[in-house]
């Protein structure tokens, strides 16, 4: 008898309590039960936010990949919906990895790719197409695969569909691919009915000086996406992508994989006009990262999810609870001088108004955030001028157990030594010099994300704290002047 998979996934999440862990975050995207990597076909649909995600319901004992699904009003307050898409079709009986959603009249599709793993050890790869005009049931094409096997002069390593609407009309498709001789490279496609593609060809960066053409071996998850300048004036083609296999330079690019993305202008298969790759996060875990696509003429924000997590590192505390792995916030996306700036999308309104006292002049010394004491899960915000500083930082957790910022000059040094999570404990990040120094804090259970400089830099990383350990204290060397305090509580 074939196995009913989809009431499989439903038994397992049924039999498991990860939301009991004290470990499970309150705001951030988790997995039910098992494990959950990358975020997938991120849409808005009638004012409704919806996170599907790679999902492995029975990790660690077997690996198959659905789609899990969770839905929120304010990207805040997360529902989960168990099981969306199935890996139980010939074309992806060995997982249903990555794609996106683009909303189409009165449905939404997904792109997402058919992994199959051979008896030889190959593998093949199938990029097909479901269908939900609710959002409750998930129809795959009668006809898949849309997309059988990977163009010639190309590996099986061909995956991560991002599909949308050319608004010159017909549908465009950007791939990860991996080109015959090893190297990375992003495939297009061109659609006019979503069911037969042609190959339109690599992504060339034609102004780039050969910058790209041998950048790592595999390119994960790329995506073309339309962001606007911070004027609100001009819009720009940004290409984000995960290139596997670059090496740690100085500082930078110090995760397994590395995320990141180049500014451009798209002209056909170009991406003109393009400057350096800059990494999105700064943080040990962010990778995989997409937007949430929209209703067709839908204005709204461009906003970005990601997976706080890397290929290497399944091992942590939680896997004990049943489950691994949660999404970043979103992120709003705007460019300046060339560099995304991310605002991170938390409604505070979801928690309790912890707004401290402190405000005004600090003085040199340390100040516990009072309204903010002993929680596990919040959000801090305030404006500082450090001018007058010789330094500052942030303590969260306490002093036998927690995650530190400190910064001297535009040194930030990020340590996490102290905390139950066992890769890897500190990391230098130098700000920019030119910098605004809005600071905004996510400390959410064993997830920490900080945004400094107005967003410039984003650091995120799990941040598992000794249990019990929670709070925050604020720390200036010479006087620090604070204003625009707020804060909420989760927990
Ligand atoms: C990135 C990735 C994708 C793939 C998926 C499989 O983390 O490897 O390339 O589609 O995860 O779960």
């Amino acid at each position: 008898m074939t196995e009913d998979l989809r009431a499989l996934a439903q038994e397992a999440i049924a039999a498991w309590h990860a939301r009991e862990d004290p470990d499970y975050p309150k705001f951030h995207v988790a997995p039910p039960v098992g494990r959950l990597n990358d975020p997938n076909g991120l849409v808005v649909r009638d004012g409704v936010y919806h996170a599907f995600y790679q999902f492995s319901p029975f990790h660690p004992d077997r690996a198959l990949v659905y789609w899990g699904h969770a839905s929120s009003p304010d990207l805040t307050r997360w529902q989960d919906h168990g099981p969306a898409i199935v890996p139980d079709s010939w074309y992806d009986r060995s997982g249903a990895y990555s794609g996106n959603a683009l909303v189409s009249g009165d449905e939404v599709l997904f792109h997402y790719t058919g992994n199959v793993r051979r008896g030889d050890g190959g593998r093949e790869t199938y990029q097909c197409l479901v269908t939900s005009s609710d959002l409750a049931t998930f129809v795959k094409l009668a006809d898949n695969p849309v997309i059988s096997g990977q163009p010639e002069g190309y590996t099986a390593h061909f995956r991560d569909p991002q599909v949308w609407a050319d608004p010159d009309g017909g549908f465009r498709m950007c791939i990860g691919a991996q080109r015959a001789d090893e190297t990375g490279c992003a495939l297009l496609f061109r659609s006019d009915d979503l069911r037969s593609w042609r190959l339109e060809g690599e992504l060339r960066f034609p102004d780039a000086g050969g910058r790209f053409d041998a950048f790592g071996y595999m390119w994960e998850c790329p995506s073309l996406i339309r962001v606007p300048d911070v004027d609100g004036e001009r819009m720009h083609d940004v290409l984000v992508f995960c290139p596997q296999g670059i090496e740690p330079s100085g500082e930078g690019f110090e995760n397994i994989f590395a995320c990141g993305y180049v500014v451009g202008r798209l002209d056909g298969a170009d991406l003109r006009d393009t400057g350096d790759f800059f990494e999105l996060d700064r943080g040990f875990e962010f990778y995989a990262p997409q937007t949430f696509a929209r209703e067709p003429d839908a204005s709204g924000p461009v906003l970005l999810a990601a997976w706080l997590g890397t290929a290497s590192e399944d091992h942590q505390p939680s896997v004990d609870h049943g489950w691994v792995h949660t999404l970043s916030v979103a992120r709003e996306l705007r460019v300046r001088d060339g560099r995304l700036l991310q605002r991170p999308v938390v409604n505070l309104g979801a928690g309790r108004d912890a707004t401290p006292t402190v405000s005004g002049e600090l003085a040199d010394g340390e100040v516990a955030l009072d309204t903010l004491a002993g929680s596990r899960s919040f959000a801090l915000g305030f404006t500082l001028d450090p001018a007058a500083a010789d330094g500052w930082g942030l303590r969260i957790g306490t002093d036998a157990s927690h995650v530190d910022f400190a910064v001297t000059g535009n040194q930030l040094v990020v340590d996490r030594a102290t905390t139950r999570y066992p890769h890897g404990g500190r990391r230098t990040v130098t700000l920019p010099d030119d910098r605004r120094l809005r600071v905004e804090v996510f400390h959410d259970r064993s997830v920490t994300e900080v945004f400094l400089a107005e967003g410039a830099v984003s650091f995120s990383m799990r941040s598992y704290l000794a249990e019990g350990a929670g709070g925050v204290r604020l720390r200036a060397v010479g006087a620090v002047a604070l204003t625009d305090v707020s804060a909420a509580r989760f927990d």
